[in-house]
Parts: structure tokens; C-alpha cells; sequence
């Protein structure tokens, strides 16, 4: 999704906005522009496609200066074109902009009859022709934004210069990420403060509705019309944790990665094999009282939730729903009290699940219920972290590639970390059973690491697949939602057709499309549920079906004619999701890399979908 770097200081940043937009690259995207303000003058590039291209074009004319904006677009209002791609220039003014400007054509049209001439088809032109506009009453940039800013409806983040003001640099967050980055001497605004990362580690997060006056020495923060003070953090983030190291992808390293990352994830929370007392410090009150557990999710984020729910009404009697928060949040869903609203999101700022908080949070108080809210999330400083009751973060460290894999299995040992303390609050759980899973959870970076050691083998049916038009993964229990998940998985980075379906549904449906050319994966760990499973693969092998199987070590199932099995070490079923989620990001990672696709940052897609 669009990424935003800006910049003033004393030396010139025209590299510092290129390595910035190089490092939200991951983020998807299909242009990349740069503005800079040099001696009374806008200097502009922009360029169709990747990062580099900008990077060679701003090379070629030599453009620099001190104070400047940058941004990677992906399209929303009109194709990716050069002309589209930001920043618009209005006169003297330019902008960047993130987000939807959803009463733009209104805007466009009053601005057109007063003589504005559009050169892109894009909402963010707008924001340039009416700052220009305002500054024909104003000569203060900083007012001229807020005159403007009342007029905008949708979600933005903006970063705008202008040339008569070479000292200072205009930024506004609403609705959609803005953090200033505080150096000495200098100050840089960004979407995602990884950009940032190599210059500074000191960030202030602005609020929704602020607009922020930059100059090299200060930051002035306005909300509401009064000047406001914002804190400013340090993070301990390295530059080196968001970096490839020996690996090809960052998804093929954030794979491998998930030993360490899980076991952080727990440690947070356990003492042992007990829950720490001071995890989820002062939530024993309010768990005590929830009555039903609601997620509310998107995407992989959305498959995480899905187990869950097995979990908290298995292990501790607790009725959970899950929903798509793109669903939940337009359907007037009854919000009820003594309920735990659960936000699930790597990013912390997915729009749909902040906007379905917040409409959930308004309902509440509107209706005089009690709620209570808790986001888990791989993101501290996230707006979900800092507008919910309580936030339980997966510590996977920078996830860079758009196909999640360490931030989904965190979010499952995280929700189990939840399970089990509400569990523990409740008293529906027993002190044995806790004692069992966390020492199961202990045990999982071990079983991960030995899973991670079929790499080769999973290899080699990936190079089955590499023709293949289409696929179907089957599971049960909560290795359905892993079925599902790794057909999205295979479809988002191979661009295979790929569809996952609970094994019991076979019969209604997906068994039409089996034969002779389609692969069909089954996730079989140790459980209940394996007997089931195995006649659901005799019914895909007498169509014909060619099987791929990950398969617990002691389940008696065995290769042969049209039936590859990988062997995936004993797990409890309990936990079993979180580990046969390793086999199925290996399968489309390889099946990606031999099809040759942009594995990291895959066409079309967004690492954080912060517009609807
Ligand atoms: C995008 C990402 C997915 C992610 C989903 C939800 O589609 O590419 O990896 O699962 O958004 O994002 P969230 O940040 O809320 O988990």
C-alpha cells in the first residue's frame, strides 16, 4: 500500500528519501515519485514500477535538496501511470498523500470551475489545488493546510512542501499512518517508521486529526486548532532486523525465523510453566466478567482468529465468533456487553479492523456497555495497540514480506497465551492443564526447527506444482483454518488458483473438480479427527487426485503411487495449527521462487492495507 518518506535538514536528503522508499518497498506498491525544494524551486521525478527506476532517474538529473517528500503509490484512483504517481504539484505546492480522499470529485469539480487544471486522475490532486487556493488568502502554509484539511472527508496521511517556504515541512494524520521522525537538527515524517529506522530511532506518533509544522529544529503539533504536545519514544528496533541476511527472500528468513520468534512471543508471558503474574497486568477484573469472546480480523490475521475460537471453546467453555472485519463492520452487528473484543493484525492499522473497533467502541457507549477491547499485534506503536483496553504483542520482530508467516504463528501462540490466562481468570481451566500446554509451548521452537529440517523435501513437491493451474488444501479441526490459510498462501505468491476447504466438505462440492491434474494437500497431524481424514484421501485417490501430505510421524500414513508424504514431527493436536503452518509456507514459497514470481512483494498485494 502507499508509502510516505519526507524530510528537511541541513544536508541534502534525496538519499535518505530514496533508502526510505526502498525500505517500504514491501509494502506493495506500482510508482515511486520524490519532490524536493531547491532554490525557489518544486524538482520533481517520477517514475512507473520499482523503487530503482526513480533511484536511476533522480541520478541522471541530479535533482537534490534539503527539503523534500517521497512516496510509492499503489493505484487506487486511476492506473499506475507516471502521471498519476505522486507527488502533484498545484503552482508552488506539493503533496504526498496515503490513503482515500472520498468526496474528491466534488472537490475536483469546484476546484475545475475556478480554473484548475487536473493532470492526473487521481483524489490526492485535489489536496494540491486546494492548498494552493488557500494560500491565495493566507501567506501561512500551516493555515492554509488547516483550511483545507475541514474539507476532506475519507482517510490520509500528508506530507506537504511549498517553495516559498523552504524552512518548513506541513504534515496531517487522519485515519491513515503519519510518524515524525526526530533527529538533531533535522526531522523526517513517514507511513511506517521502518523507513526511518536508519536515521533516527526516536519517533513521535501523531494522533488522529493532527497536522504537524516540521521545520530542522522543531515540531509543532496542532489538534483541534490548539497546540499539543506529543511524546516522543525510542525504539530499540535495529536496522539490521529488517535486512535479508544469507537469505534469497525475507519470507524464506521470517519462515526461519519462527523458532525464535514464538519463543519470544511466550516468554513475554510465562514463568515457567505458569502464566507470569504480571502478564496482562490489571486485566484480571475485566476478563473476569466476559461472558463470549468476538474477533474481528483480515486475512491471514483472520485465519489465526479462526483457531482460536476451537481454542476457547475447547479448552475453556467460552463461546468466540470470529468475523472478516470488512464484513463485521458494515452489517450492524448487536454489540453485546461482557463481551472481549479481539482485533487481530500484524500491522495494528489494517482500515477495516480499525474501523470495526472503533464503530464497535461507539456502539458500546451508545448503548451503555460494557466491552472490553484487546488488540494482538506485531506493531507497539500501532493505533489498534493504542486504542484498545489491552494489547498482547507477537515479538516476531519486522515482518517484510506481504505473505505472512512469523507474524501469524506469533498471533497463535499469543492467542493461546490468552486462552489460557482468561482461562486461568475464569477458573475453567485446570492448574495441570495450563501446566501441560506451556510446557508444549515451551517445546514448540524445537518442533518448528525440526519441521524447518523437510525443507528439501518439501522442495521436491514443489516442483511438482510448477504447472499446476490449480490446487485444494483440506484439514479439519483447527487444521482446517491452516488448509485455508495455505491456500492463500499459494495463491498470493505462486498466483496458482488455490482453495481450502474443511476435509468433511469435500464431498459437497471441491470433489467435482478432482482428477488426474489436480493437487490436493492434507495437513494430518495426530488427532481425533485422523481417521476421518484418511477416507477423505482414499475418496480424492479413487478421482484420481494426486495427494501431498503433511503428515504426523506416527500416523501410519506412507508414501506411494500419487501420494507424497512429508513426515512432520509429533505435535499435540492442540498445538498442532501452529507447526503445520511451517510445511505450507515452504510448499508455495518454493512453488513461488520455481515459478519465478516477486515472491516478497507479490503483484496486486499490500503488506498493510491501511485504505478499505
Ligand atoms: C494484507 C497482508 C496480509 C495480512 C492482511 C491483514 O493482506 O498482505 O499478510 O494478513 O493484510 O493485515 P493485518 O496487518 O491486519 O494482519
Amino acid at each position: 500500500m502507499c508509502g510516505i518518506v519526507g524530510g528537511i535538514a541541513e544536508r541534502s536528503i534525496t538519499n535518505i528519501l530514496i533508502e526510505g522508499l526502498k525500505r517500504l518497498e514491501y509494502r506493495g506498491y506500482d510508482s515511486a515519485g520524490l519532490a524536493l525544494i531547491n532554490a525557489g524551486q518544486v524538482l520533481r521525478e517520477r517514475r512507473v514500477g520499482k523503487v530503482i527506476n526513480l533511484a536511476e532517474a533522480v541520478e541522471t538529473s541530479h535533482i537534490s535538496g534539503s527539503l523534500g517528500i517521497a512516496h510509492t503509490r499503489w493505484a487506487t484512483h486511476g492506473k499506475p501511470t507516471e502521471e498519476n504517481a505522486h507527488p502533484h504539484i498545484s503552482g508552488n505546492v506539493a503533496v504526498v498523500h496515503n490513503g482515500i480522499i472520498e468526496n474528491y470529485q466534488e472537490l475536483k469539480d469546484d476546484l475545475e470551475a475556478l480554473g484548475y487544471v487536473f493532470t492526473s486522475q487521481t483524489d490526492t490532486e485535489v489536496v494540491a489545488h486546494l492548498v494552493n487556493d488557500a494560500l491565495k488568502s493566507t501567506p501561512s502554509l500551516l493555515e492554509a493546510v488547516r483550511q483545507v484539511v475541514p474539507q476532506l472527508k475519507g482517510a490520509y496521511a500528508l506530507g506537504i512542501v511549498h517553495t516559498d517556504h523552504p524552512n518548513e515541512l506541513i504534515t496531517v494524520r487522519e485515519g491513515s499512518p503519519l510518524v515524525i521522525g526526530v533527529g538533531i537538527g533535522e526531522n523526517f515524517i513517514s507511513s511506517d517508521q521502518l523507513a526511518l529506522l536508519p536515521i533516527t530511532n526516536r519517533f513521535m506518533y501523531l494522533e488522529e486529526g493532527d497536522i504537524a509544522r516540521l521545520t530542522r529544529t522543531s515540531i509543532e503539533v496542532f489538534a483541534n486548532g490548539n497546540r499539543v504536545e506529543r511524546p516522543v519514544k525510542e525504539l530499540d528496533a535495529t536496522v539490521s532486523n529488517a535486512s535479508k541476511g544469507e537469505y534469497k527472500h525475507y519470507m524464506l528468513k521470517e519462515i526461519y525465523e519462527q523458532p525464535e520468534a514464538i519463543q519470544q512471543t511466550i516468554s513475554q508471558a510465562l514463568n515457567g510453566n505458569a502464566l507470569r503474574p504480571d502478564f496482562l497486568k490489571n486485566a484480571e477484573v475485566d476478563f473476569s466478567k466476559i461472558q463470549q469472546i468476538q474477533i474481528i480480523a483480515c486475512g491471514t490475521s483472520y485465519h489465526a482468529g479462526m483457531i482460536a475460537k476451537y481454542w476457547f471453546e475447547q479448552l475453556i467453555d467460552l463461546p468466540c465468533q470470529v468475523e472478516i472485519a470488512s464484513e463485521f463492520r458494515y452489517r450492524s452487528p448487536v454489540i453485546v456487553g461482557n463481551t472481549l473484543y479481539v482485533c487481530i493484525s500484524q500491522s495494528g492499522e489494517t482500515a477495516d479492523t480499525l474501523a470495526a473497533l472503533r464503530d464497535t467502541q461507539k456502539r458500546a457507549v451508545a448503548k451503555g456497555l460494557d466491552v472490553v477491547t484487546l488488540t494482538i499485534c506485531n506493531v507497539a506503536t500501532s493505533s489498534m495497540v493504542r486504542e484498545t483496553n489491552y494489547s498482547l504483542l507477537t515479538l516476531a520482530g519486522p515482518e517484510i514480506g506481504v505473505a505472512s508467516t512469523k507474524a501469524f504463528t506469533t498471533q497463535l501462540a499469543a492467542l493461546m497465551l490468552l486462552v489460557l490466562k482468561i482461562g486461568q481468570v475464569k477458573n475453567s481451566i485446570s492448574t495441570e492443564q495450563v501446566e501441560q500446554i506451556t510446557s508444549e509451548l515451551w517445546h514448540l521452537p524445537k518442533v518448528i526447527l525440526n519441521t524447518l529440517q523437510h525443507n528439501d523435501s518439501i522442495l521436491r513437491l514443489a516442483e511438482l506444482f510448477t504447472e499446476k493451474q490449480h490446487c485444494l488444501f483440506l484439514g479439519r479441526g483447527t487444521n482446517f483454518p491452516i488448509a485455508l490459510e495455505g491456500a492463500l498462501k499459494l495463491k498470493e505468491i505462486s498466483y496458482i488458483h488455490a482453495e481450502g476447504y474443511a476435509a468433511g466438505e469435500l464431498k459437497h462440492g471441491p470433489l467435482a473438480l478432482v482428477d488426474n491434474e489436480m493437487p490436493v494437500v492434507i495437513l494430518a497431524p495426530q488427532d481425533d479427527m485422523l481417521d476421518k481424514l484418511k477416507s477423505n484421501m482414499e475418496e480424492v485417490q479413487a478421482r484420481g487426485g494426486e495427494l501431498f501430505v503433511f503428515a504426523d510421524v506416527n500416523s501410519g500414513i506412507k508414501g506411494k503411487d500419487r501420494q507424497h508424504v512429508v513426515h512432520v514431527p509429533n505435535v499435540s493436536a492442540v498445538l498442532s495449527p501452529i507447526v503445520y503452518s511451517v510445511p505450507v509456507q515452504l510448499l508455495s514459497y518454493h512453488v513461488a521462487v520455481l515459478r519465478g514470481t516477486d515472491v516478497d512483494q507479490p503483484r496486486n498485494l499490500a503488506k498493510s492495507v491501511t485504505v478499505e
